[in-house]
């Protein structure tokens, strides 16, 4: 059993680079069973979560070679034959649902248990299936998961209209329809930046997709695609918390190696909130800033994201005023900020999806639980702005998402350690 130990009440200062984004590496992962050749991933960001969608694509059949201290994992995709997917693999990853259109695409069926929820919501998988079968599925249920039959053996371009937006929704049937016959058009479509990332590798292997980064996406099935190179963009999530973190430690950080403009509405909202921030083409700088009370309201890109979503709620219990944070996407979200208050912040839940959070409010070190990995490495910024002591458990959550996020922050004076029990 491993926890983080934290001593708050230091400022920080320094450089600290922003890995690659863990949600553009755990889809291309998917999208290299479309394609029997090699493809070289740079800037793959090593964390529990995409070495958990390696293994499942080695246990399919594919071979990997990685390097970690080069951040680089070649996999091929070749001997892939298997299209029954590991139940316990899938369990340990919501997103192993990304797989099922690639091997349903290429292999013509696939079984798969159902990936399940997680603490944050129920996410459903619902507008998966619909879309796959519209693309010619027939779907069989059994316990708990179920088996997909390409009628005819292969899948047939068709018209998806998304209810609701989905990120993973829209890359899973963007990929699938890769190798679908015909044309296949997706309506109402996620915006965020990791999916025109993906459709541009998916083109220069082969594939047709345009559109991919506006709401609606064309896909022109082919035969067969290529293997490439791949280099994961920066992870615009981690950005945004460490601008977060600099604020809130009132500390002069230059985040390095991220894209602001993929941040969307975070920035134009913090600097609205006070923030002092210099913003250059490929880095922010933090700046010692008197924050106030600004409410938000969660939505897909552009507008603010949900995985930035908890420390801005950490932020505002460091602002002076009051502040509705509305969190639209998760009904399960905002559960953690009761630990936040053992630890002084006055947030009062009005419902699971809205919170009302009165600041500034001291906070002390104390005992908490990881819940998710968002909602973990809010902790860990809350830990160093604590008085005192601030112990967390359960980091296989932050673990999922950062990769040695100790190491990475000691660098920025970050009094800090991983404890490991035996
Ligand atoms: N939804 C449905 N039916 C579906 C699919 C989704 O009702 O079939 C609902 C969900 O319950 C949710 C909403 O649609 O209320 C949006 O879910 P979405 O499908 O967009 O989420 P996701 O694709 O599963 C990705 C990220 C999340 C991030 C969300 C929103 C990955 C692997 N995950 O999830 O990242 O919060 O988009 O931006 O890309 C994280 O990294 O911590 C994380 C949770």
């Amino acid at each position: 059993m491993e926890h983080f130990e934290i001593n708050g009440g230091k400022k920080i200062k320094g450089e600290i680079s922003v890995n690659g984004a863990k949600n553009a590496a755990l889809k291309i992962l998917p999208a290299l069973i479309l394609s029997d050749e090699k493809c070289r991933i740079t800037n793959f960001p090593f964390v529990e979560d995409t070495q958990r969608m390696a293994e499942i694509l080695e246990d399919l059949g594919a071979v990997s070679e990685k390097n970690v201290e080069q951040k680089i994992i070649t996999v091929d995709p070749g001997g892939i034959s298997k299209t029954k997917l590991d139940d316990i693999l899938v369990r340990k990853l919501r997103a192993s649902i990304l797989l099922a259109g690639p091997i349903l695409a290429k292999f013509g069926e696939v079984t798969m248990k159902h990936p399940g929820g997680c603490v944050i919501g129920k996410r459903p998988i619902d507008m998966f299936l619909d879309g796959f079968e519209k693309l010619g599925a027939k779907i069989t249920f059994d316990e708990g998961g179920f088996f997909m039959k390409a009628e005819g053996g292969k899948l047939k371009g068709a018209k998806i209209f998304f209810p609701k937006i989905t990120v993973t929704g829209t890359e899973t049937m963007m990929m699938t329809a890769v190798l679908a016959e015909g044309k296949t058009v997706l309506e109402n479509c996620a915006m965020e930046p990791e999916i025109p990332v993906l459709a541009e590798y998916l083109n220069k292997c082969g594939a047709k997709i345009k559109g991919a980064g506006t709401s609606t996406i064309e896909i022109e099935g082919v035969e067969k695609i290529s293997g490439g190179e791949f280099r994961v963009i920066p992870d615009r999530i981690e950005a945004g918390t460490f601008v977060m973190m600099g604020l809130l430690t009132g500390s002069n950080i230059k985040i390095t190696d991220c894209v602001p403009s993929h941040l969307g509405a975070v920035i134009p909202i913090l600097e609205k909130a006070g923030a002092e921030l210099e913003i250059g083409e490929d880095y922010i700088i933090t700046k010692e800033s008197r924050m106030k009370a600004r409410s938000i309201d969660t939505h897909e890109f552009p507008g603010f994201a949900t995985d930035l979503q908890s420390p801005y709620t950490l932020l505002m219990t460091q602002a002076e005023g009051q502040s509705l944070i509305h969190e639209t996407i998760y009904e399960g979200r905002l559960f953690f900020t009761d630990q936040l208050n053992t630890m002084g912040a006055n947030i009062i839940m009005c419902d699971p999806h809205r919170v009302v959070v009165t600041g500034p409010t001291k906070l002390y070190g104390k005992k908490l639980v990881s819940p998710d990995i968002r909602a973990g490495i809010t902790m860990i910024l809350a830990g160093m702005i604590a008085e005192g002591k601030t112990t967390i458990e359960n980091i296989y959550q932050i673990d999922r998402g950062y990769e040695k996020i100790e190491e990475r922050l000691k660098g920025l004076g970050v009094d800090m350690k991983r404890i490991t029990v035996a």
